[in-house]
């Protein structure tokens, strides 16, 4: 990794690193046995890493994207190539609506700069950066408030310091309620098919020392019905205005298993993760991604396929959980009912 080229503009999280013309990112998908760096300091390359999953979860991607176009704008490449990058990141990945804001966000700040385009751009990804490590630290005190002593709390994916440049979302919550002498267990789904949950929560979870278990996502109902989980908290990829939702898929089906066990369902999440513009969760675009995920699994031990080649396959990285059944939204403003959304 480069020396820190501006001590003022440097920024680390668990798997961001910036020095203020260069962009890092630790690759997710070598964990949790590798731990290896990958530099994304120009837009092609960081809109690859995004669709590899190397850098992942909605609000993260949504600052790396901005960090990335941040080093462009320093690297002195021709406004026309800046344009460009930005386009090419916003489409990396249609349905984390942060992705979108974070590239409109870096490139309305340049375009109103005048000359000052290459500053005005690093100075908006840095607080693209700062904004989310705060908004982080106010949703995991709400978060953390609502949790019992004694509960066993269910959550999907991954929604920590590896998904945003804080504490995280509904991981952060559940870190800070820990952290605050909660007792509590976490059950950590493991998230077929790309294994987020037990890939990458159950590492950030033994990092932190927080009590978990890893179960498969198809022992959701089993460990419900065995009275085992109190709350289930999950993150999500976009909102929309009546409150549906979308996220790693698999998390619908917790969420009618939740209802069916009258277990309170939360959705954890930022403001940035909110599209206004979107009516309902009939409206947001979901990912479909390579049929080999389905077919088999890749990781640091390298890939490996247990489907007969060919197998027709469909492969949605999210699926869409509708209002009615979620108990609150957790965000930066609190914890909100159906009523306080502004409605579809
Ligand atoms: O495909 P991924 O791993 O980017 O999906 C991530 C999720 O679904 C997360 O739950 C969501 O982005 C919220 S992260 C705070």
């Amino acid at each position: 990794m480069t020396a820190a080229a501006d001590g003022r503009v440097a920024r680390r999280s668990l798997s961001l690193a910036f020095d203020g013309s260069a962009l890092w990112l630790l690759d997710q998908t070598r964990l949790p046995d590798v731990e290896e760096w990958v530099e994304a300091s120009g837009a092609e390359s960081a809109a690859a890493h995004i669709r590899a999953l190397k850098v992942r979860g909605a609000p993260l991607i949504g600052v790396a994207a901005g960090l990335s176009l941040a080093c462009v704008a320093r690297s002195g490449a021709p406004r026309a190539a800046f344009e460009a990058g930005a386009a090419t990141l916003r489409a990396a990945r249609p349905t984390a609506v942060n992705l979108m804001g974070a590239v409109d966000r870096v490139i309305g700040a340049a375009a109103r700069a005048g000359d000052a385009w290459r500053e005005e751009a690093v100075r908006e990804a840095v607080v693209l950066f700062d904004e989310d490590v705060a908004l982080c630290d106010r949703i995991a005190a709400h978060g953390a408030a609502l949790i019992s002593d004694g509960e066993g709390v269910l959550t999907h994916c991954n929604t920590g310091g590896l998904a945003t440049a804080g504490v995280g979302t509904a991981f952060g919550a559940l870190r800070r309620a820990w952290e605050g002498g909660t007792r509590l267990h976490v059950y950590a789904g493991e998230t077929r098919p790309l294994l987020q949950g037990a890939r990458l929560t159950a590492w950030e979870l033994a990092r932190l020392g927080v009590p978990h278990t890893l179960v498969t996502d198809s022992m959701a109902g089993a460990l419900m019905g065995a009275g085992k989980v109190h709350r289930v908290l999950v993150g999500a990829d976009r909102v929309a205005r009546n409150g549906d939702f979308a996220n790693k898929i698999g998390t619908y089906a917790v969420a009618v298993l939740a209802h069916h066990h009258r277990i309170p369902f939360h959705v954890v999440a930022p403001s940035t993760s909110f599209d206004p513009t979107c009516a309902s969760g009939a409206g947001i675009p979901i990912e479909e991604r390579d049929p080999a995920e389905v077919r088999g699994a890749s990781g640091a031990f390298g890939r490996v396929r247990w489907a007969p080649e060919g197998t027709p396959t469909w492969n949605p990285a999210f699926d869409v959980t509708p209002a009615e059944l979620v108990t609150s939204w957790i965000t930066e403003r609190g914890v909100l009912g159906r009523g306080d959304l502004g409605g579809g």
